[in-house]
């Protein structure tokens, strides 16, 4: 994928779209995911950073409903479109943020897709701390992330992102109350974390 992802540059929600199915990294992450986040049938689910949709979509059938959250008012809009398109009803999309999710009931299972990295870009382990707080202020029992970050030894500077280590994901989720009950590697820069209260 580019790195144009978010938005700007003309890049449109059906770019990224079409990005995520030809991604092979991302669709075996994506596998991980569904097999391995402890979803059950009465969980409502928040997946914080949707983007296009494309997890809460994939988890509607498995759940009692999910909250789709994102910053981007026009992806949002997308996610709700395909949602009507496909007749998915116990999915919502609306604005929210790692800090601030706005879920509007209490939340089972929190996951985060190809999402939680760009805290860490943005700010370090201080934005992604809060972050995983803001996540974890809404008491869980589990929280997922699958994303981009570093199994591999330090990045090169020119990367254009600043990927988050693994360990420090994991510390940050142990500091907010989780234990670290699965860890998928599917490469060097892309993983599954599966935290449990
Ligand atoms: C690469 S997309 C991933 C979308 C989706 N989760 C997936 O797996 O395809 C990252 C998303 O995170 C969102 N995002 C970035 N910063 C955010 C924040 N602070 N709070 C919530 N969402 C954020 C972006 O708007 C974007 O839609």
């Amino acid at each position: 994928m580019t790195n144009t992802e978010g938005g700007g540059d003309g890049y449109t929600a059906m770019d990224y779209d079409t990005d995520c199915e030809t991604d092979e990294v991302y669709q075996q992450c994506l596998s991980y995911l569904l097999s391995h986040a402890p979803v059950t049938a009465d969980d409502v689910v928040l997946d914080v950073g949707t983007g296009t949709g494309i997890v809460a979509l994939e988890l509607a059938s498995t759940c009692h409903r999910v909250l789709g959250r994102d910053v981007y008012d026009e992806w949002l809009q997308y996610a709700r479109e395909k949602a009507q398109r496909r007749g998915i009803e116990n999915v919502s999309f609306g604005h929210g943020s790692f800090r601030d999710p706005e879920a509007d009931e209490p939340v089972d299972v929190v996951i985060a897709s190809y999402a939680l990295y760009m805290a860490y870009d943005d700010g370090g382990e201080d934005e992604l701390r809060a972050a995983i707080e803001g996540l974890a202020s809404l008491t869980p029992r589990c929280i997922v992330v699958a994303d981009k970050m570093r199994f591999g030894p330090e990045q090169s500077p020119s990367d254009y992102e600043t990927l988050p280590p693994m360990g420090t994901l994991a510390d940050l989720l142990m500091d907010a109350g989780f234990t670290i009950t699965d860890i998928g590697i599917i490469t060097e820069s892309v993983g599954v974390i599966v935290a449990t209260r």
